[in-house]
This record gives C-alpha cells, structure tokens and sequence, in this order.
C-alpha cells in the first residue's frame, strides 16, 4: 500500500507542521520556520583538513574459487585502490575485497543503490542485518523511514537518488564501525562519488561525517551548516536508525531535508529565489 504525501510527513513526524516548499510559496502562518542558513554561509570554511592518507596497495584480485581466501588485511588507512576503476570493475572488486576485518563475518559486501547519474548522494553508516542478506542499502526499518523521508521530497532511491555507506561490510551486531574499518572502506566510496557527481551529498549520522569530512564534532552543532566534499556541497542530518529511537528529533531531520533540497535548488538554479 503506498502511503499519500500527507500520510508520509505525518511517517516523518513533520505534519501537519510542514508544507513543502513548492506546495506553499506563501506558507501559512502556523507553519515552523525551516533551519537558517548559518550566517553568512562559505562552502568549505568547515571542512577540516582531510588527515593524511597511508600508501596505497593494490587490493587483492577477486579469487575465481573459493579458496584459499587471503586474509584481510588490517592496516590504518587502506589497503585499496581503485584509480580510474569503472561501475563494474569497482563493483566487482568491493565484492571481493579483503581490505579489513569486517569482510571475515559478512553474507556479501553491500555495492550501494539507486541512479547512477543522481542529485542527491544518501550516506549512512553501514550495513546491517536486512542489509548483508539482501546486499541493498538501507533495507530494514531505518530504511523504510529514509524511504518515506525521500517520498516526502519527491524523490526516490531510484530517481535522482544514490544511497551508499561509510562501509560496505556489516560491522558484527551492528556495531558503529571503527576509524580503521571506515578509513579502510574510504577508497571505494571516494571512487563512488567522483563516478556519481552528485549535486548534493547528505550525510545520515556521525559514521558518515566521520567518513566524508573527517570531523568528529557532534551532529547538532553540525546540523544546518553548509560543508562541502570535493567542491560537492554537503549537509549533514541524523540517521533515520537514530530518529526511530528519538521520534522528536524527526523534525529536525525534515528541517536538515528541506535545507539541503534548498541548498541544491541555489546551486542547479542560483538565479531562482529559493
Ligand atoms: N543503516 C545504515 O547506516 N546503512 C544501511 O544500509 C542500513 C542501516
């Protein structure tokens, strides 16, 4: 059964509250003011250097039989590389990779999902039970909800939308996913977004920020500002796992939403007064 729009924001806690944008250019008055640019917003001025990166190797070849498996190899940093590697070629090696110890425990690496010319870039922490079964981002319950959250923009992880992971290996009881483990992960999705060029990247949970811009600082005080990644422009929101424990804290993420849908919509038509 699919949900109305109503249904949807009322999925993600932000009805009647919220109307979205294009609904309403004259809001109502009892509709909540969307999250403030930070004053005077500058791409970037948040991005702390990126901390230095360890030689790469050369991964291992995919094994054409099952034995024997090389052991995963357990470096700082990673042991990957991917220079100039294309869809299926980067896709077959993160099928095979042995770049750390997470590949020992999991059913399959989780590729990631959706357009491959998209808007939007979704990037969560990694996957987890649902996930390593059926080898989609994002399938379980938290999905259900960014599922919702991207019906309510419009969108969908088939239409203008990429969905990925710091890691692509389930970290054993769903566990945050170590430095080493997300550093060791990095190459793969780095090679994803250079492949991607997302127009926007939106960053579900600490994992993802910890990935992507290598800051540790907390969500909320990230939350509403502009970042960016490789001259991408970044927005950083709570992971959806997170808000199905913290029902409040949906609005906050609609506000992160509807900041980022603003944030692509001046950088697509900046001339539009959005
Ligand atoms: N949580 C994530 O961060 N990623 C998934 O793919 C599923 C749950």
């Amino acid at each position: 059964m699919s949900l109305s729009r109503e249904q949807m924001l009322v999925e993600m806690g932000v009805a009647p509250l919220w109307v979205l944008r294009d609904q309403a250019r004259q809001q109502p008055a009892s509709v909540a003011p969307e999250v403030p640019a930070a004053a005077e917003p500058v791409l970037g001025a948040e991005l702390p250097a990126l901390a230095p990166k360890p030689a790469s190797v050369q991964a291992p070849p995919v094994a054409a039989t099952e034995a024997p498996r090389p052991r995963p190899v357990m470096v700082p940093g990673s042991a990957v590389t991917v220079d100039g590697l294309d869809w299926p070629e980067l896709k077959t090696q993160v099928a095979g990779c042995r770049a750390c110890g997470l590949c020992e425990q999991r059913r399959q690496a989780v590729f990631g999902v959706g357009d491959e010319n998209p808007d939007w870039l979704f990037i969560g922490e990694g996957p987890g039970a649902d996930e390593d079964v059926q080898g989609e981002p994002f399938v379980g319950q938290a999905g259900k909800l960014l599922d919702n959250m991207l019906a309510a923009l419009d969108i969908s992880r088939g239409n203008k939308v990429y969905i990925a992971n710091a890691v692509k290996c389930r970290p054993p009881g769903n566990r945050t996913p170590e430095a080493a483990e997300m550093a060791a992960c990095w190459p793969y999705l780095e090679r994803q977004i250079a492949l991607l060029k997302p127009k926007i990247i939106v960053l579900l949970g600490k994992a993802a920020v910890h990935a992507v811009l290598h800051d540790d600082k907390s969500l909320a005080s990230m939350r509403g500002k502009p970042f960016e990644y490789a001259g991408i422009p970044v927005v950083v929101t709570y992971h959806p796992a997170y808000l199905l424990r913290n029902l409040p804290d949906k609005s906050k993420a609609w506000e992160d939403l509807l900041f980022a849908r603003r944030t692509l919509r001046e950088r697509m038509a900046p001339e539009l007064p959005f």
